[in-house]
């Protein structure tokens, strides 16, 4: 940056860089300009109409996300035309959008219904009768499409296409009938779709959602605690949010959702594969042991005491080594126990029963 590389902003002196747009030129200097289709990995698209901001010497205003502040711009993010102009985009977008914000949130947040609180927009301006179509049919397991909540401003399909890199959805249809679907409006599953998420992540209405089961207590998302953790799938150590419903369990807690914290804070930068992000039923699985098992005499397995259990497994484990030496020993760990447990298990193999014969599924 050079002196020359400066704009004014709401009064003030910043410098940018060459290429820089506003809203990121903004948001270095601390100030706030609402989006809705912005992302930051993602190609700007103005779709949402609202980050406009007024340059001296513009006719029209233009979207901060996807103007590029050129040296010696004058601009201004807050005034009474900005503020009207914002008011009227969110009053026309609740014409055909959900206005129960509880109904709406089916466990993601719904920026939108927010934004509009937040700038008081008004919401008696009519009602649209629905006129897009979903895919309420797709078999997928995973993702709901809920087209009513849906404001089209395709950050779903430019993330699926830009950061995935599969175009597996699309905006589909015309006009008032704008969808967003699937090649012949196929099932995800019959699609190149990965399961990953993403498109759920980066909605900013909570149109893509998680289906039901797995969000099984329907909390929005505000309501339930998170929890930062390492991706323990595979060796890229993902960080990602166990979403903790305290009251679920009786009062012990559940993990109901996952989500990845926000792109450029971590590794991952926002993204997710789909066992990261959707497979963490089995932590509350109804088939998940509580209690061990040892086979009898009689070849079917008993319950016992962890004192019992431990013991057992002692004899066996030392009796093999007694026999064949340390080497004829293999212990496998798995990616679904914490990084803790899998940390005890090596340590077992190697310090207690001197093999390094240890395997986990993600080999971390
Ligand atoms: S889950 Fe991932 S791959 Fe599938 S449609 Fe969504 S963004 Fe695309
Ligand atoms: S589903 Fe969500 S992310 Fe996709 S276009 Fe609609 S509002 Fe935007
Ligand atoms: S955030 Fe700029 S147009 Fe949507």
């Amino acid at each position: 940056m050079t002196e020359d590389h400066r704009i004014t902003l709401q009064g003030e002196s910043i410098a940018v860089s060459p290429g820089e747009t506003i809203l990121d030129a903004a948001a270095r200097a601390g100030v706030e300009i609402p989006t809705l289709c912005h992302d930051p990995r993602l190609e700007p698209a103005g779709a949402c109409r609202t980050c406009l901001v007024e340059i001296d010497g513009w006719r029209r205003l233009a979207p901060a996300c996807a103007t590029v502040a050129h040296p010696g711009m004058i601009v201004t993010t807050e005034n009474a035309r900005i503020d009207r102009h914002r008011r009227s985009l969110l009053a026309l977008y609740a014409t055909d959008h959900p206005a129960d914000r509880a109904a709406s949130e089916m466990g993601a947040p719904d920026q939108l219904l927010a934004m509009t609180e937040r700038y008081d927009a008004p919401t008696d301006w009519g009602t649209m009768p629905p006129c897009r179509e979903g895919r309420p049919d797709d078999r997928n397991p995973y993702i709901h499409y809920e087209p009513d909540t849906c404001i089209l401003c395709a950050r779903c399909t430019r993330y699926c296409a830009e950061v995935e890199g599969v175009s597996a959805i699309t905006l589909a249809g015309r006009g008032s009938q704008t969808t967003i679907s699937t090649v012949d409006r196929l099932s995800l599953l019959d699609t190149t779709c990965e399961l990953c998420g993403g498109c759920v992540d980066v909605c900013p209405t909570g149109a893509m959602t998680e289906k039901l089961p797995l969000v099984r207590e329907q909390k929005p998302e505000r309501e339930l605690e998170k929890i930062r953790t390492t991706c323990n799938y595979c060796g890229v150590g993902c960080q990602l949010d166990l979403n903790v419903d305290p009251e679920a369990n009786d009062g012990r807690g559940a993990v109901v959702k996952v989500t990845s914290p926000e792109p450029g804070t971590t590794t991952n930068d926002g993204n997710l594969c789909v066992k990261g992000r959707f497979a963490y039923d089995f932590i509350d699985h109804p088939d998940r042991l509580t209690v061990p098992l040892i086979r009898g005499a009689d070849g079917a397995l008993h319950e016992a005491s962890w004192d019992d259990a431990l013991e057992a497994a002692a004899r066996g484990l030392l009796g093999v080594k007694a026999r064949h030496g340390p080497d004829a020993l293999g212990f496998v760990s798995s990616s679904r126990c914490t990084v803790e447990e899998n940390y005890l298990v090596q340590k077992l193999a190697r310090a207690v029963f001197g093999t390094n014969n240890v395997h986990q599924c993600a080999a971390t």
